[in-house]
């Protein structure tokens, strides 16, 4: 058996031969933002608390997974800093043997005044959503009116010395294309990489259509009519990203083609909501629940054996783009991106 977690465990190798390394954690379901693509304008049903995992339930499955060659955790939300103490997890996370890198991916609203207590938590890097840079776009997709707020905290957290910082945008046709080179130009000159994602069917307003999506390739054929970029190679082996430097040396760009280029043969990843299911797929139908597992007094082989027998199963890739495609009943906010 394929031991490359330093014999602390098989490692988890899915049906089709992919070794997952990355663990994604959604902390909670809430978010102060009301982004279009992802959640209604109102009236959402949140999880009950009593059903949140606790930082120590989490912990422990991060421990378990950690032993099966799990080395990368990332903190989701909705927007992860709306769930209290968050510096704490970070640290027992960070704490575990064997996990080399906690991230978190927010939309930066509460960093002014945490993005040094989290980095001196442990946390490594950090993804920002930031779609537009005109307060009024930002306003008309987040449905919240504080740029300015998202803008100070991203200054924060670039004095607090992380590792990285990505700007998640996502991309829609008629919308983003006024936004690519404002967002471009903030990176070069800030040290961020920003990264376009194709707008995915996740939104709970099923708003969703394929003639919304800006596709990746018309983003480069975009940003090409200003800059030259050279493609890196073997970038989607770590990340859902396809990445672009800059032919100048300053800085790069990443392109999240998940629709019209799916990256599914390359995913390392699963996901555990903020009620502890895993999910072994970001549009999984189906679910395990570790949650009640954790709580019916399960050791920690038996939760290792449910992980283990899910990933076994694990989709070989999602299907938006066939006749079968079913949409999760999850949106994104309570999946965890
Ligand atoms: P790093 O590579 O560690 O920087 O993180 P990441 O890019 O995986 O994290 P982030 O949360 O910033 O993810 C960016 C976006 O990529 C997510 O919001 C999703 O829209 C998309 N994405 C992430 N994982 C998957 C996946 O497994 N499948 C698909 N289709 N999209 C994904
Ligand atoms: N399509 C693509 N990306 C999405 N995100 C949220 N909803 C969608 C969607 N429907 C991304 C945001 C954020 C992360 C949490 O998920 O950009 O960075
Ligand atoms: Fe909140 Fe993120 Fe969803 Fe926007 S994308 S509503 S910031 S969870």
């Amino acid at each position: 058996m394929e031991t490359d977690n330093q014999n602390r465990g098989p490692a988890l190798v899915d049906g089709m031969g992919r070794t997952i390394v990355n663990l994604r954690i959604s902390v909670t379901d809430r978010c102060n933002f009301r982004c279009t693509y992802c959640m209604p304008a109102d009236n959402v049903e949140f999880m009950d608390r009593v059903n949140l995992l606790s930082f120590e339930e989490i912990t422990r499955i991060a421990t378990i997974v950690s032993k099966m060659g799990i080395n990368r955790l990332r903190l989701t939300g909705g927007e992860p800093l709306m769930r209290r103490d968050l510096p704490v997890l970070v640290n027992m996370l960070s704490s575990i043997d064997g996990i080399n890198d906690v991230a978190m991916t927010t939309n930066a609203f509460f960093l002014k005044d945490c993005a040094k207590t989290l980095r001196d938590a442990g946390l490594k890097r950090l993804n920002v959503s930031l779609d537009a840079l005109d307060p009024e776009k930002f306003r008309d997709v987040n449905r919240r009116d504080c740029l300015d707020q998202v803008l100070e905290g991203l200054k924060e957290a670039s004095r607090a010395g992380y590792e990285s910082i990505k700007i998640n945008a996502v991309a829609m046709r008629n919308f983003s294309e006024t936004e690519i080179m404002s967002l471009i130009q903030m990176g070069r000159s800030d040290g961020f990489e920003i990264r376009f994602i194709e707008f995915m069917p996740l939104d709970s307003d099923r708003i969703w259509e394929r003639d919304k999506v800006l596709f990746g390739h018309e983003i480069v054929d975009l940003i090409r009519e200003k800059y030259e970029l050279v493609p890196i190679d073997n970038s989607l082996d770590i990340g859902p990203a396809s990445e672009y430097r800059f032919a100048d040396g300053k800085g790069k760009i990443g392109i999240i083609t998940a629709v019209s280029n799916p990256f599914c043969d390359h995913c390392n990843r699963i996901r555990m909501t903020a009620d502890g299911k895993l999910r072994t797929c970001l549009f999984s139908t189906r679910e395990t629940n570790l949650k009640d597992l954790l709580r019916a007094g399960a050791s920690d082989e038996d939760v290792a054996t449910a992980i283990r027998d899910a990933v076994r199963i694990k989709e070989p890739g999602h299907k938006i783009n066939l006749d079968d495609f079913e949409r999760p009943v999850r949106a994104m906010h309570a999946i965890g991106g």
